[in-house]
């Protein structure tokens, strides 16, 4: 084996960065994305779960065609003005190496005359502190045109963190990169961010609609998840035993990072660290302490998204989302539909009016009650997002069902409760909402 072939498993098994090693393509996505990307003038929305793999795409994608690209990503609070003055920021590094931009001597002039005006006004912005008032020359327009210049794209990475306001502005911002594109056919903008936001932002301006191609990025279907399992054994020549694979397929639900760090764990846990020198086989044992592992370091986040989930704004007749929750759990592992889960209801609670049970279930895919529910748009099925979710509410209610006989009571679960619920799944079989793929 050549040493240039040896990995270290952190670089193959990736659940916190961009996949680089362990890359499955996405073909459903490829062509209309890389149409996008060479259309002159077509702007870029880009959405869907977090964690199915958006960052990942572009990389690959966008990077490919673009020989530079300014990434911004927007956090809860920034300002517009803020983001704005970021990409001025990273262009400064490119723009300032010289030789990125290939241009006429002329165009090279008055490219470095504004860069100067950019660098006094940026200056002029630092010194007076605000966060809100750009100085006259950090215009969309002049950014634009230095973006254009440089030949490279703008990626707004997680837009939907923007408060309304700012998104208007962002739309206004993207409008204005469509128009100079033509004067430079190669501009590009990409906004990045989560399911529904999409619209959101193309509606503040209806003129876009024609010039934007909105991409979603579905979660992946379990032949993709099984493609990140057989691309990352292959390098670190390694397999998985057969059973493991699929655990992991279904413990991961069609979410690249979960399948990720189960493998990096039962890696690790098997003494995988690199490339093995003779192939090696990953067995049942690593892949429960890989199981082990992730619900106690996820605990807390799961814990988050439960509390979340059945957080009481004020005290009503009924808990409605505890009772919703709770119908969820006691419906097979694929789901339930509306009609289903309300029979379910007449059982454990039986004067419940379940009339608005389909209110709740939509709220309880939003992020503010924890995304802890998907829904099956072709079976109108909804289900627990991902099997730790599923667990530790199992466990939750179990719990609180044998201690007061109702869900009052409200302390965490502890983790070997949830560890024998994902035992008694594993056992049921197949934990398989058919993900939408496209
Ligand atoms: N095409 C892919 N092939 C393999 N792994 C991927 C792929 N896309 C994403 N991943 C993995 O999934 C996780 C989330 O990816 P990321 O691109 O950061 O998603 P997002 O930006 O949508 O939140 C990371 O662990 C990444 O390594
Ligand atoms: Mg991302």
């Amino acid at each position: 084996m050549n040493s240039s072939d040896l990995l270290s498993v952190y670089d193959v098994f990736t659940p916190s960065m961009p996949a680089r090693e362990a890359f499955v393509e996405r073909e459903a996505l490829n062509d209309r994305l890389i149409d996008a990307i060479r259309t002159p003038g077509k702007q870029l929305i880009i959405y869907g779960h977090s964690g199915s793999g958006k960052t990942t795409l572009i990389e690959r994608k966008l990077f490919e065609v673009y020989e530079h690209h300014i990434t911004v990503s927007c956090v809860k609070g920034m300002t517009f003005e803020q983001v704005v003055l970021d990409a001025f920021d990273q262009l400064d590094a490119f723009l300032l190496v010289g030789g990125s931009v290939q241009q006429s001597a002329s165009w090279n002039a008055q490219i470095s005359t504004l860069w100067a005006q950019v660098s006094a006004a940026k200056m002029a912005m630092v010194e007076a502190r605000s966060e809100r008032v750009l100085p006259p020359q950090l215009t969309v327009q002049n950014l634009a045109r230095l973006v254009g210049a440089a030949k490279a794209c703008w990626v707004l990475e997680d837009f939907h963190k923007l408060d309304p306001e700012e998104k208007e502005k962002l739309a206004q911002a993207m409008k204005m990169f469509m128009d100079t594109a033509r004067n430079y056919p190669a501009i590009k903008a990409v906004a990045v961010g989560a399911v529904g936001t999409a619209r959101e932002v193309v509606a503040y301006d209806q003129e876009m609609r024609n010039r934007v191609a909105e991409i979603e990025v579905p979660l992946m279907s379990d032949a993709e998840i099984s493609g990140i399992i057989t691309a990352g054994a292959k390098k670190l020549r390694i397999t998985f035993e057969k059973p493991v694979r699929e655990s992991i397929v279904k413990f991961s639900n069609g979410i690249p990072a979960i399948c990720h760090q189960l493998c990096l764990s039962a890696c690790l846990s098997a003494g995988v660290g690199v490339t093995q020198s003779s192939p090696r086989e990953i067995r049942k044992p690593s892949l429960e302490s890989a199981v082990r592992e992730f619900v106690e370091s996820a605990s807390d986040s799961i814990r988050d998204r439960f509390d979340r989930a059945i957080r009481r704004e004020r005290v009503r007749k009924y808990d409605n989302y505890s009772i919703v929750l709770r119908a969820v759990c006691e419906a097979p592992l694929e789901g339930a539909t509306i009609g289903e889960l309300s029979s379910i209801i007449a059982r454990i609670e039986p004067d419940y009016p379940v009339n608005n049970i389909g209110r709740y279930l939509e709220s309880l895919m939003t992020d503010g009650r924890g995304a802890v529910l998907r829904k099956d748009q072709a079976s109108g099925k909804y289900f627990h997002s991902d099997p730790f979710i599923r667990s530790y509410s199992q466990a939750f209610f179990r719990d609180a069902m044998s201690t007061s006989g109702s869900s009052e009571k409200h302390s965490a679960v502890a983790i070997e409760d949830v560890i024998r619920e994902i035992e008694r799944m594993l056992e049921q079989g197949s934990f398989k909402p058919k993900v939408r793929s496209l």
